[in-house]
């Protein structure tokens, strides 16, 4: 993938940032929680520490410097692995992301889409908040149990194919509220926790998003009688509508149609007898407000919609943002961990000039390329040298596959082995799913706030 020079945005390949190593660790900076951060990829009930940052690049690479050679102290000295790439989490941007969905849509409580992250510090961060979450498994469920959030008002098992294990499982956890799209899913839910309160999901038109959901699920509006008819017969409760627009979606106005359609929803369940109470509009919000919407543009929408066709205060509204909390608040840090001069013989009209080898790649944090068809923004170089002038080079990851590359094409200055990649923006879909492909180590989780 060719990354133009406009791509390259603000990186500056002149006024280097000077590293001061060291200094990271003489600060003054608080922290909370005595445990040593560790690599809590997976759920731990550990509570680690968080590293108070000031919000300046400057204070970031410092302590992003400290905390790689610490990390590759520690791994050396027990014989584990390198250390890939180190994954910061800024709890203090999503405690900031809570703070401007309550400004700007405060009827809707946001459910956190575990999926999107499910790092145990982000979920206990948006509890204190207040968020509930959506969870997509059993095991998504236990996490948001874990830090306190309640069965009843606080999850949705937001997943309309679910196993019958993990109906059964959100049954013993007090988690009632789940969605459904097909008949088999409420006679086995029928079954399993005959008590649950449904949530009909309804189809969307998603061609306006990034990463598309339509083809998978919701219900069409024409079968939506046969659906409730089947609830019905099953003795099933049927408490509510959600949908989704699909994932990054560019098109605020892609929430006007299933709203309308989820009143719609409600209307037919009226003439029944049932008052529905629960909508959900569930995710695809912007994670940051640099690209083709914002998200005061989708409150802009929602809002009045809202107000139009859900004026009793008496019907939840929720929602659940993934990618909207997680995307800018995580910054990867890998090194450069090998590189090859292409001579000039064997150099091509396009070719590069310089292959870089990375400690993190497409089967790591960079799966966001392939699942998510994000292209992350290119990174800072952290080094105490003077930077070169930019030179046409590519990116792989570190794994044996060609098919592991970062950038194709990508202008930088002459990196060295040991050398410092930052890349802001890696909240979303990222270590979600990075796999440990080659015996490579998934990155390490530590945590700042700023
Ligand atoms: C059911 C459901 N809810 C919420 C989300 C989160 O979407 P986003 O990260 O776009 O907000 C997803 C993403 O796939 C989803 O499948």
């Amino acid at each position: 993938m060719p990354v133009s020079p406009s791509f390259l945005g603000n990186f500056s390949f002149k006024n280097p940032f000077s590293i001061i190593q060291g200094l990271a660790d003489s600060h003054n900076f608080a922290s909370r929680g005595s445990s040593t951060a560790k690599n809590l990829c997976h759920f731990e009930s550990v509570t680690p520490s968080v590293v108070k940052l000031p919000s300046t690049p400057e204070a970031l690479q410092q302590h992003l410097v400290s905390e790689y050679n610490k990390a590759e102290a520690e791994a050396s000295a027990s014989d584990l692995s390198a250390v890939s790439s180190i994954m910061s989490i800024d709890l203090g941007i999503i405690e900031r992301q809570y703070d401007k969905w309550t400004d700007l849509m405060p009827r809707v409580r946001p459910f956190f889409a575990v999926k999107s992250n499910p790092d145990p510090e982000i979920v206990r961060t948006l509890h204190e908040a207040g968020a509930g979450f959506d969870c997509a498994s059993a095991h998504e469920i236990n996490m948001a149990r874990s830090v306190g959030a309640d069965g009843l008002d606080d999850i949705i098992y937001a997943n309309c194919c679910k196993f019958p294990a993990d109906i059964a499982h959100a049954k013993s956890h007090q988690v009632p509220t789940m969605t459904f799209d097909n008949t088999d899913e409420l006679e086995k839910i029928a079954q399993i926790s005959p008590d649950a309160k449904c949530v009909l999901r309804i189809v969307t038109d998603d061609s306006n998003s990034v990463c598309r959901l339509s083809n998978k699920y919701g219900t069409p509006m024409c079968d939506v009688e046969l659906l409730l008819d089947t609830a019905e017969r099953l003795d099933l409760s049927v408490v509510g509508v959600s949908f989704h627009v699909g994932s990054g979606t560019s098109n605020p106005q892609s929430f006007a149609e299933p709203i309308k359609n989820a009143a719609k929803v409600f209307e037919q369940a009226r003439e029944r007898g049932i008052e529905m109470n629960l909508l959900d509009v569930g995710g695809g919000f912007p994670g940051d407000d640099n690209g083709t919407v914002t998200m005061a543009q989708i409150a802009g929408v929602i809002n009045p919609l809202l107000d139009r066709h859900f004026p009793d205060p008496n019907v939840r509204i929720i929602a659940e943002p993934g990618r909207f909390f997680v995307h800018a608040a995580c910054h990867l840090s890998s090194r450069v961990m090998a590189r090859r001069l292409v001579s000039e013989e064997s150099r091509e009209k396009d070719d590069p000039e310089v292959l870089y080898y990375l400690g993190d790649g497409v089967y790591g944090s960079f799966n966001c390329m392939l699942f998510d068809h994000y292209v992350p923004p290119a990174p800072a170089v952290i080094t105490d040298r003077p930077l070169s002038p930019p030179q046409h080079s590519r990116l792989f990851g570190p794994t044996c596959d060609g098919l592991d590359t970062i950038y194709e094409s990508i202008e930088l200055p002459l990196l060295e082995v040991g050398d410092l990649l930052l890349f802001k923006h890696m909240g979303a879909y990222t270590i979600a799913a990075a796999s440990n492909f080659n015996g490579i180590s998934k990155p390490l989780v530590r945590y700042i706030s700023t």
